[in-house]
């Protein structure tokens, strides 16, 4: 082991970058002011990661067989697929999200989740709130199982030394910027403590096969404080979304060694509470206006579950001059090429005109099928003719105005199916993969392979 030796540095408390001088502003990110002197102490823990113990390599057929491990349940089938199938041992999930948007809500029930599951002991150290505090809540939210151990405490040490003698099967921080370690001198919540924490707990997990699940708030502009270095310590970034406007919270998975980013679970934050929304279409669709232009339903998919959500484009004069993209649940640079191929395309220029694109309900999706979807809906406003309410539509739009294929088009087809839709507009290619027969029924399938051709359809 080196001699434990201490040196000064400056650390940019926004991007992580370390500096031997202080600057006024970060070289790493660019930031002002925002260098904090810390005292590096090395031989600490830092990033190593993992235990000390010798790995030896094996081969590839004999590692996989050794990586199948059961994965643990929480309880809810929303957050079991985000994580992709479950909670693996040995792994750290970092849940972030602002702060009253649910973190520790969804934490209590998971936890009681895990602990009724099977998993073995389960321990929900909380640095923010008294042991009273985080019983009361796991009572109101039908969270309080005898397998549930709860710590108030903020010392790492601490935390690390009374982990060790539960000898839990999970371990859950809530929140890792409350936590701080006697080997830095630099305050908690500092990037400086929030890595060695983050670090040193995961290092721990792993050593002994722990599955541990850290709570970290985001800043304002919705990046995980202590941000981007803390991503890569961890192996699954779970972020909790919703807009407080509104009881509904997505979680979604940023970054996943175990499963697709691509999957959300949906969750609705009641008084006793959040409860599953097993059926987001229904959600997204509830308040939908019928017979006003600019409104198209899109068959769409998160992962590998469909998702039917409404579209909205208004189209008004320009009031500065120039026409203003003002685009909410999609991408906007995707809304920017659409209005440019639909007016050298599909004969429908509003270039010049502000043009408003919203997904209904907080949705936000990023998926090519949804280009159609957002086309279509531009067209209806500019040309101010409804959509058929009971029509769908999916399909990608390329450059040339032309529709392409998408992923999916059986699931997509059967949820529109199951939710009363009569009629699909897809994309040709589409329809002609489908077994003969698919769509059936009383769902009229209408391939086309131009934008302008699925503008006359409708
Ligand atoms: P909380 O889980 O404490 O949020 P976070 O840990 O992310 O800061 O809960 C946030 C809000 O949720 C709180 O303001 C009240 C509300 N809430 C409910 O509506 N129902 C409930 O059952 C609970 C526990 C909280
Ligand atoms: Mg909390």
């Amino acid at each position: 082991m080196p001699p434990v030796r201490a040196r000064t540095l400056f650390r940019c408390q926004a991007c992580g970058h370390e500096a031997s001088r202080w600057h006024g502003r970060c070289q790493g990110c660019g930031e002002w002011n925002s260098l904090i002197e810390e005292v590096a102490v090395r031989g600490a823990a830092g990033l190593r990661g993992g235990g000390d113990a010798q790995a030896a390599p094996v081969g590839i057929d004999e590692a996989s067989e050794q990586g199948e491990v059961a994965r643990l349940g929480t309880g809810m089938g929303e957050l079991d697929r985000v994580l992709g199938g479950g909670l693996v041992p040995g792994s750290v999930v970092l849940l972030g999200g602002e702060p009253g948007v649910g973190k520790s809500t969804l934490l209590a029930q998971m936890l009681s989740g895990l602990a009724e599951g099977g998993a073995g002991g389960v321990l929900y150290v909380s640095g923010e709130e008294s042991v009273a505090q985080v019983a009361l809540r796991a009572r109101r939210v039908g969270a309080a199982t005898p397998r549930l151990a709860l710590l108030a405490e903020t010392s790492l040490e601490r935390i690390l030394a009374q982990a060790e003698r539960a000898g839990p099967a999970v371990l859950a921080v809530d929140s890792v910027q409350t936590i701080h370690s006697a080997d830095l001198p630099s305050i908690p919540g500092s990037i400086g403590q929030v890595r060695e924490c983050a670090a040193r707990l995961s290092g721990f997990a792993k050593a002994r096969g722990i599955a541990a699940v850290l709570v970290g708030h985001v800043t304002k502009d919705g990046q995980l404080a202590g941000p981007k270095t803390l991503e890569h310590l961890v192996d699954v970034v779970l972020s909790f979304e919703g807009d407080g406007s509104t009881p509904y919270r997505m979680v979604r998975a940023g970054k996943n060694r175990f499963g697709s980013t691509q999957e959300i679970g949906v969750f609705e934050m009641r008084s006793d509470g959040l409860v599953q929304v097993l059926s987001p279409s229904q959600l997204f669709l509830a308040e939908r206006p019928v017979g006003v232009p600019g409104s198209v339903v899109v068959a769409s998919a998160d992962g590998s579950r469909p998702i039917l959500v409404e579209v909205q484009a208004l189209i008004t004069p320009p009031t500065a001059g120039i026409g203003r993209r003002t685009v909410a649940g999609v991408d906007a640079n995707r809304v920017s090429l659409l209005l440019a191929v639909l007016a050298q395309r599909a004969d429908c220029d509003v270039l010049g005109c502000d043009v408003f694109v919203n997904l209904v309900g907080g949705a936000r999706l990023a998926e090519p099928a949804l280009d159609l979807g957002v086309a279509l809906a531009i067209a209806s406003a500019a040309r101010r003719r409804p959509i058929d309410p009971r029509a769908v539509v999916f399909g990608e739009v390329g450059l040339a105005g032309e529709v392409r294929a998408v992923s999916m088009a059986d699931m997509r087809l059967a949820e529109a199916r199951k939710l009363g839709y009569r009629r699909c507009i897809l994309p040709r290619r589409n329809r002609e993969r489908l077994p003969d027969g698919a769509g059936g029924g009383d769902l009229e399938l209408v391939p086309v392979d131009r934008l302008a051709a699925a503008l006359a359809a409708l």
